[in-house]
């Protein structure tokens, strides 16, 4: 038995807690289906490619008579993509809420992600197991995984699986790629006669799975409060020590929610926000300007120290070096045989500058060579770059020391430059989850049950109203293919759940540019401090400022 820390084992006694309406007893909870719900776009392709599960209506769950029989049912769950705070919850809440149903009920965890669907290992999921994991972030209680199940054999093996296990439901706990996929095999499983549900569940640390009815991903709140944490910590010891300049690079893919959260909890000097570089069509070198010009302002104050902050996916958004990845990842899947025979970093850059166009390969070769090595580095299974590798931070820094050396020397700044690199993503993938998290993660594991026994397909499971206290959370799920569009993904036309970028008319964007200036000269940090689990509920309930900010704007319109 492995030894529990005091926290490990007081966590695994909280009660998480639920909507009112998940708190009455199961045969008292009823669906309440509204009129038909349709995408923003593309709708006519899309009821095309979903003729079966296309304009399905909004569910929630209210207080009535449950028609769905209380049989004892066989559920299988997967976890897949990146860890997030609180999937253990979710299957916590499934395996509590199909007990509470029928106590004959089972529920088993696909193992390793998606694969363990298509080759069909699972485990099942018992009181001791699920107990032993209640509060606790990670995904090891069966693992996780990236695979994609978008093939006609992948479809095929997964329905076979959940046949041989006499599966009624599963859920497929991830984010946009994975419920992607789960809306297709719904469909599937649908055209196939088969009344098996496939039921999604909202997870990413990214905050990019999100809109009118999911108003957060799980694990957000909970991660970006631990960088939160940190970032405070380096800002205090910026702030003491005065010598330091820290570039913090923040997980979170192609959108900057991580960034922007953490900048409006910790009042960072400086914050890019990519999808802000991609509108004003900035370049490599007007970033580094910006930078190095708050830099040296901050310097003629005799403050040479701060804190940036850096999405992990800026480099894609900074135009030149978009379409130079883009290219890259073009050329790259193409002559992925012959590129693989290259063993040289010198041929392969070589090679490389001599089949992209003009304007990338001049991109390129203005490139340190660590990055340009990143930039070759492997590909994810959807031929992509690996954008946690890119060292951005250490980029950053390289141009701005060059930047500021040029600048003292036309007399435009006077200060000291020493800069440290940070990369935070890892360590806040699998924080113990907050109590929002928490009881956030518990009731969609109910909901995602619910939905499932009331024999709905292709929904993803909801809670709404997450800004009130989570008595007044109102449960429910709505149709996957309500949140897809048609986007152009490895040159093909395809319909995806649309990732949600940081919107820079959105209110959470627009208190980060009120206060950024200020933040910028004038030290004013603020120090969130570690995530608190016990006692006042303003502190260990504390929401994020992104909900609450879009939360309030909404209320106002
Ligand atoms: P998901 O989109 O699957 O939730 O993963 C999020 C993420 O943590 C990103 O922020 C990050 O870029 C990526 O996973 C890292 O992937 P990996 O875990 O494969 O290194």
């Amino acid at each position: 038995m492995p030894i529990l820390s005091p926290l490990q084992q007081a966590r695994l006694g909280y009660k998480p807690r639920l909507p009112e309406v998940f708190r009455i007893p199961i045969e008292n909870i009823g669906v309440a289906l509204s009129e038909t719900a349709e995408p923003i776009a593309d709708q006519s392709r899309l009821r095309e490619l979903f003729p079966l599960t296309y304009g399905a209506p909004i569910a929630r769950f209210i207080e009535g008579a449950n028609t769905s029989p209380s049989k004892s049912r066989r559920i299988g769950v997967v976890l897949s993509g990146g860890q997030a705070p609180g999937g253990h919850n979710v299957i916590a809440g499934i395996f509590d809420a199909s007990k509470r149903a029928n106590p004959e009920s089972r529920l088993f965890g696909f193992r390793n992600g998606p694969i363990g669907i298509v080759e069909g290992r699972l485990l099942e999921i018992t009181p001791e197991l699920i107990d032993a994991h209640r509060n606790t972030g990670g995904f090891d209680i069966i693992g996780s995984g990236r695979t994609k199940i978008e093939t006609a054999e992948q479809f095929e093996a997964s329905l076979a699986t959940c046949k041989t296990h006499a599966l009624d439901g599963i859920v497929i706990i991830g984010g946009d790629d994975s419920n992607t996929n789960a809306a297709f095999l719904a469909e599937w499983f649908k055209k196939k006669g088969s009344d098996i549900s496939v039921i999604g569940c909202p997870k990413t640390i990214d905050g990019d799975l999100k809109n009118q009815y999911i108003e957060a991903s799980f694990g957000f709140d909970t991660a970006t409060k631990t960088y939160s944490e940190l970032i405070g910590n380096i800002a205090k010891d910026a702030n003491s020590a005065k010598k330091y300049w820290h570039f913090i690079r923040l997980m979170g893919r192609s959108a900057s929610h991580i960034a922007l959260e953490c900048a409006l909890k910790t009042h960072s000097n400086i914050c890019i926000i990519s999808e802000e570089v991609r509108a004003r069509n900035m370049s490599l070198d007007q970033v580094v300007d910006s930078i190095a010009g708050v830099i040296a302002a901050r310097a003629a104050r005799d403050e040479n120290f701060g804190v940036v902050l850096i999405p992990e996916g800026l480099i894609e958004f900074i135009p030149e070096i978009g379409r130079l990845i883009a290219e890259l990842n073009g050329l790259l899947a193409r002559e992925a045989e012959y590129f693989a025979t290259i063993k040289d970093f010198e041929d392969s850059r070589e090679w490389v500058n001599h089949e992209l166009s003009k304007d990338s390969s001049y991109v390129f070769s203005s490139l340190p060579r660590q990055i340009q090595m990143q930039l070759l580095d492997d590909r994810d299974p959807h031929g992509n770059v690996q954008v946690s590798r890119i060292e951005t931070e250490r980029l950053l820094i390289e141009l701005i020391d060059a930047r500021l050396t040029k600048m003292a020397l036309a007399k435009e700044y006077g200060g000291k430059f020493s800069a440290l690199a940070h990369f935070f993503g890892y360590e806040g993938r699998c924080a113990f989850p907050s109590n929002f998290d928490a009881n956030y993660c518990y009731g969609l594991g109910f909901s995602a049950y619910l939905l499932l026994s009331a024999g709905l397909t292709g929904y993803i499971a909801n809670l709404r109203n997450l800004h009130l206290d989570a008595d007044d959370w109102m449960p429910g799920g709505i149709p996957l293919t309500m949140m897809m569009n048609m986007e152009r993904r490895g040159g093909e036309l395809r319909a995806v759940i649309r990732k949600a970028l940081v919107e820079l008319n959105g209110a959470p964007f627009k208190a980060f540019a009120k206060s950024r200036e200020r933040w910028a000269l004038e030290t004013c940090y603020a120090y969130p401090g570690p995530i608190q689990y016990y006692g006042d509920k303003k502190i260990s309930e504390e929401l994020t400022s992104t909900l609450k900010l879009e939360k309030e704007a909404f209320e106002k319109d």
